[in-house]
């Protein structure tokens, strides 16, 4: 079981759009994927239709009541896709925990839940909140690798330093071999020469890490939330579509390396 997460603490550059459309269409290729919403937002979990009432447990009660991870895993409208939903609740959770010494190894330990290996989970995507909070540090703790979504415009670069040493302060705290899983442009527009000097600085940059794919912004992708629906079935011929269908088939070409 791979457990990933999709974090960086810039807000709206596409981390939650990512985590559905990435995770839906590995779902969509057979793979068994469980989606986690670690955000206080609920945005993953409103964006794979599954409305506030319907959340009956949630990311919080998993870290802070010990509920176990696989009782509030639901199964969503999309074949193989599951997803622990989180509500409001989810913004006390690092006052709630102040006093658990193990606070910052909930999620990790949550997820040593026998029954999602039984269950044959091949991948765990976790949707982080725009911060490097406690929720943020518990992601890390519990990943193998983190994925940077950034977004091509001016100050996409900017903030990734800190990210990065966070990654390399919880590998050294936590003894853990935390790497960065890579970095996706997204809202990508072709004919604007700022997101071209973004992706080249990016390339430049951090090299490797940088995926081929990029991510075209397309009002579709925008809309499709709206409808509680992932993007590349909303419209599963539109462009946005294509490229987390791209990005999906390089994501698991990387990991085969
Ligand atoms: N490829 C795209 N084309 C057009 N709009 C997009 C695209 N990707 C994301 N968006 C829109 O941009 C906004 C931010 O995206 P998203 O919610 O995925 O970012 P986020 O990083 O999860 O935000 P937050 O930091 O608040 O959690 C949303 O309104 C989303 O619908
Ligand atoms: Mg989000």
């Amino acid at each position: 079981m791979r457990v990933i997460s999709l974090a960086n603490q810039k807000g709206g550059v596409g981390k939650t759009t990512t985590a559905i459309n990435l995770a839906a269409a590995l779902a969509d290729k057979g793979h068994k994927v469980l989606l986690i919403d670690l955000d206080p937002q609920g945005n993953a979990s409103t964006g794979l239709g599954l409305s506030a009432p319907d959340r009956k447990l949630t990311t919080y009660d998993v870290l802070v009541d010990d509920v176990e991870i696989s009782k509030a895993a639901v199964l969503t409208e999309v074949p193989n896709l599951w997803l622990v939903p989180s509500t409001t609740d989810l913004s006390s959770a690092d006052v709630d925990l102040i006093e658990d010494k193990s606070r910052v190894l909930k999620l990790k330990n949550a997820l040593q839940d026998p029954v999602l290996v039984k269950e044959n989970f091949e991948f765990v995507f976790i949707d982080c909140p725009p911060s490097l909070s406690l929720l943020t540090v518990n992601a890390f703790a519990a990943s193998q690798s983190v994925f940077i979504p950034l977004q091509a415009e001016f100050f996409a670069l900017e903030g990734l330093s800190q990210l990065l040493l966070t990654i390399r302060n919880v590998r050294e705290t936590l003894g853990s071999n935390l790497k960065v899983e890579g970095v996706l442009l997204t809202m990508f527009d072709r004919r604007n020469r700022l997101a071209q000097q973004v992706e080249k600085d990016a390339r430049e940059n951090l090299g490797e890490l940088v995926y081929e794919t990029l991510i075209p912004r397309n009002v579709r992708v925008s809309e499709a939330p709206s409808f509680g629906q992932a993007a590349i079935h909303y419209d599963k011929y539109g462009k946005g579509a294509a490229g987390y269908f791209a990005l999906a088939s390089e994501f698991l070409q990387r990991q085969k390396r």
